[in-house]
């Protein structure tokens, strides 16, 4: 016996999304919107950089604390670049926080603090690309733009039995987004099509019995939604090493320095540490330190970036006078949480002082 498969429809979608969508700060729910609310596009655009490459339950602590001290895009445009990306430290791709401050600075001085209201007007501003331009559009002023993120992909594929492996299939999936996305309400649209994708068509045992649209989906139909999204293989990453040097001085302050403005981490802090290179015999031991001390190695930090892998040789020394180093500052271990520290630096000075960041890391 054959089934026949029905047509997806967004009106299916869109009542499951009534009934079974997530409450999120930023959100303007169902119940919300026949109430009157509308989205306030400051924070629409603000959750969806924050949302790239990182999850919901991590997002949230930063959303609210960024809300606090920037209540507004021309608040957000008027802070100091230092105190951004302090308080992004931790959520990684930091080219994105000073994107974030230029965006703001944008759209407060030649907006005159309110977005633009279209998809292309958002793609003009600094840091906003497709994806962005396309959520907001869509959740902060409905209009019928295509948003795919990784949740909508793995939705559409398995909707679609898509066995074209990603990245190359990215354009064929966003073309039957755009075919399902409706003139009325897309911004919901979006965001059911996500939220159905992080809490229902999950990417190890989706739970199709719950699913508006099993009466639909193609990878349903063959028996192994988990089949899709295929991907390309994976390139192994490579693996880059160096060194990394936590000084602590009597008072029980520890050295930190900035990281120059471009490349990696640029304009972030750091404790010293040397180039991280793939050369074997790049340089990961005492002799790289920044100044003599008594250097005692402190084990090893392996942290996992976009592109390459880093493995950092840990050392530490204590009682390290304050005089003579001048390229840096000095900073109390137990007050570190205002410093612009990456997750690899708060790793590294974890390693050596074992109780520094006890409630964070
Ligand atoms: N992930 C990224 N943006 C989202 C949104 N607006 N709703 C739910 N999940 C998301």
């Amino acid at each position: 016996m054959t089934t026949t498969l029905e047509s997806p429809t967004a009106a299916s979608l869109l009542a499951w999304y009534d009934r079974h969508h997530r409450d999120l700060p930023w959100r303007v729910s169902p119940p919300m919107a026949a109430r009157g609310v509308k989205p306030d596009p400051y924070r629409i655009w603000l959750s969806e950089v924050m949302l790239q490459q990182t999850t919901v339950p991590a997002v949230k602590a930063y959303f609210a604390k960024f809300l606090e001290r920037w209540p507004t895009v021309d608040d957000l445009a008027a802070a100091a670049n230092d105190d951004v990306m302090a308080a992004w430290a931790g959520l990684g791709y930091y080219a994105r926080a000073r994107n974030l401050k230029k965006c703001a600075e944008a759209v407060s001085a030649d907006h005159g603090g309110r977005f633009p209201d279209t998809e292309d007007g958002l793609r003009a501003l600094p840091g906003i690309g497709d994806y962005t331009a396309a959520a907001v559009a869509a959740i902060a002023f409905n209009r019928q733009a295509a948003v795919m993120d990784g949740n909508v992909e793995r939705v559409i594929s398995r909707l679609y039995a898509i066995s074209a492996p990603l990245p190359g299939a990215k354009p064929i999936m966003k073309q039957k987004v755009a075919l399902l996305t409706p003139a009325d309400r897309p911004g919901d649209f979006a965001q059911a099509m996500m939220d159905l994708g992080a809490t229902i068509c999950t990417p190890k045992r989706p739970v199709c019995s719950l699913c508006p649209f099993n009466g639909a989906c193609q990878a349903l139909a063959g028996h192994d939604p988990e089949r899709f999204p295929v991907k390309a293989a994976k390139k192994e990453k490579p693996v880059r090493q160096g060194a990394a040097f936590v000084a602590v001085n009597d008072e029980g302050e520890i050295f930190l320095r900035r990281r120059i403005e471009s490349g990696l981490l640029g304009g972030m802090t750091e404790v010293p540490t040397t180039g991280w290179t793939a050369r074997i015999d790049g340089e990961t031991g005492i002799g790289a330190a920044p100044f003599p001390a008594d250097w005692q190695p402190a084990g090893m930090v392996t942290h996992v970036f976009t592109h390459f892998e880093l493995r950092l040789s840990i050392w530490r020394a204590k009682s390290v006078s304050q005089s003579d180093n001048h390229d840096g500052w000095w900073a109390p271990v137990t007050n570190l949480e205002d410093q612009a520290l990456p997750t690899v630096m708060k790793k590294a000075i974890a390693q050596a002082i074992p109780n520094a960041f006890a409630k964070s890391l």
